[in-house]
């Protein structure tokens, strides 16, 4: 009975959500759109051990080793958001932000990542957080999990540990309890085919285990089957109190098949299926992983000689948990690459496996991000490709942004988002993509990752060199106020 009243109420969300895209000028947002900004709490926090905050892996290894980071750059303070968020409402403010889209700090909640100890100075935060935004009629968006896991957790193993999913739901619940009165947009996890890669490789993402080829797959498994878990715990015991939507946001590049032959439109779909459907498919389709992901991975496994595949299997529970087990699509979105068929990546790992080698068009315009190359028409493309492979589920888009050097006349900036706000309505009103919402990355420059402060993506400037860490609005801000006010893309990036 409860899970059928929750399986109704659920399809009632899901049915609220899906409106009919089109009828509006091509360049004007349907009614109804959500515009925002996001950002994710290792990189803008800072107080990195106050007021009870437990290590996570990114502090452990930003600490452990500097080396890996652009001029030693870690998140001990980054925007110090801890204490002037206050000034990050006011940016969203500035940029007429309806919704903001932020992490929680998991160790900020819980130090050892368990329920033995519960920060009460955490929850205390990040309620000041919500209820600020909420006075100034901001709605708050919360990823869970934005790839800071509690280092104790790290300690027996992290993401390829299968019961990793059973404390992740009790941090998810904590959540729910705490925060579901007023939070009604949850995000479970940012981007896992990014997070995973932690497990993968040495020296760009925490906790850097080099265990290609294995520990990526155990991680997406695991937290695979910890979203489904989440999700059936809000339909059960949360949904129909809270009342608000949970999904997942997965990222990839638009892949562009590089010649125009099957082989290429083969390499496209295999590239595809192993960066997004790897996630997409068990979630939003079947349950399960996509065939060609499952047999690729089980026949190189086989041939390498083990006696089990390097990819996992689900249970049959554990499938109909994990199918359907979200209300939108979150998706991140920045850039496009091309595709042919080829041997790339160590062996074994997920890039030997899918057999395909990806590269840019040198014309393509680069930002100051190395793997962020200015295409917009891949944009509309990938909105359209999400759309037809994941049907039934409306798509918000959690991400997009571009990257440059901090400067306050960031022009570069202002056609980034002239020109994929362009392509995005054109996916709306002229194809009928169901897109929601749109949230742009970033509202304030903050730590990127191990670029550290070098690669900057803020619609307002951060002075890392002073100690009030000074937000300073660019001209993007302003162009983005506009669009995000009037509800309206200048007509001339529709040219
Ligand atoms: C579209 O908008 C026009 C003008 O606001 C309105 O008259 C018309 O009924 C709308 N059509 C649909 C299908 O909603
Ligand atoms: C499976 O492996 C065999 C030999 O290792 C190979 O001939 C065959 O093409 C592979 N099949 C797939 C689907 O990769
Ligand atoms: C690269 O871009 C140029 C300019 O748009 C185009 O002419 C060329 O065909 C592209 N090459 C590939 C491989 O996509
Ligand atoms: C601090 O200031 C120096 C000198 O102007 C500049 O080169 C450096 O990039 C600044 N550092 C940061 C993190 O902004
Ligand atoms: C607001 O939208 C209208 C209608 O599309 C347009 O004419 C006007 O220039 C826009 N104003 C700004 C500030 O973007």
């Amino acid at each position: 009975m409860a899970r059928g009243l929750a399986i109704l109420l659920s399809t009632v969300a899901v049915i609220h959500l899906v409106r009919a895209a089109s009828n509006s000028t091509l360049n004007q947002f349907p009614d109804g759109f959500l515009l925002g900004a996001a950002t994710a709490a290792y990189q803008i926090e800072g107080a990195w051990n106050e007021d009870g905050k437990g290590e996570n892996i990114w502090d452990h290894m930003f600490h452990e080793h500097p080396e890996y980071t652009n001029n030693g750059a870690n998140g001990d303070v980054a925007c110090d958001s801890y204490h002037k968020y206050a000034e990050d409402v006011e940016a969203l403010k500035g940029i007429g932000a309806e919704v903001y889209r932020f992490s929680v700090s998991w160790s900020r909640i819980l130090p050892t990542g368990d329920l033995d100890v519960i920060n009460q100075a955490g929850i205390d935060y990040y309620n000041n957080v919500i209820n600020l935004l909420l006075e100034n009629g901001i709605e708050p968006m919360v990823t869970m999990y934005h790839w800071d896991l509690p280092q104790a957790l790290q300690y027996i193993g992290g993401w390829p540990n299968p019961l990793i999913a059973d404390y992740f739901v009790e941090y998810a619940r904590i959540l729910f309890e705490n925060f579901g009165d007023r939070v009604k947009w949850w995000i479970t996890f940012n981007e896992p085919s990014v997070f995973t890669s932690g497990y993968s490789s040495v020296g760009y993402q925490a906790p850097s285990q080099n265990a290609p080829g294995i520990g990526n797959y155990l991680a997406a498994h695991t937290l695979i089957r910890a979203h489904g878990k989440v999700y059936r715990l809000y339909d059960q015991q949360f949904r129909a109190t809270q009342n608000g939507r949970v999904g997942i946001t997965l990222s990839t590049d638009w892949y562009e098949p590089a010649e125009d032959t099957e082989a290429c439109v083969e390499a496209q779909r295999r590239m595809f299926e192993f960066q997004l459907g790897l996630y997409a498919h068990p979630i939003y389709v079947d349950g399960d992983y996509p065939a060609v992901v499952r047999e690729r991975v089980d026949n190189n496994s086989r041939a390498e000689g083990r006696p089990r595949s390097r990819l996992p299997s689900f249970t049959e529970e554990e499938k109909q948990e994990i199918r359907g087990s979200s209300d939108f699509f979150g998706l991140n979105a920045y850039t496009t690459s091309l595709v042919m068929p080829g041997e790339s990546g160590t062996s074994p790992s997920l890039e030997l496996d899918s057999g395909v080698i990806r590269f840019y068009n040198e014309s393509w315009p680069v930002s100051s991000a190395i793997w962020l190359r200015v295409v917009p028409w891949g944009f509309r493309k990938l909105l359209n490709w999400v759309a037809t492979e994941y049907q039934g589920y409306p798509i918000i888009v959690t991400e997009n942004g571009y990257a440059d050097t901090g400067e306050l006349d960031d022009q570069g900036r202002i056609s980034y988002y002239g020109s994929y706000l362009a392509e995005m309505l054109k996916a709306v009103n002229e194809d009928g993509v169901n897109v929601f919402g749109y949230m742009a990355w970033s509202i304030i420059d903050n730590l990127e990752w191990a670029s550290g402060y070098a690669v900057r993506f803020g619609l307002y400037q951060v002075d890392f060199n002073s100690t009030d860490r000074t937000r300073t609005p660019k001209a993007s801000a302003s162009f983005m106020g506009d669009i995000y006010r009037n509800k309206t893309v200048p007509e001339e990036y529709f040219q």
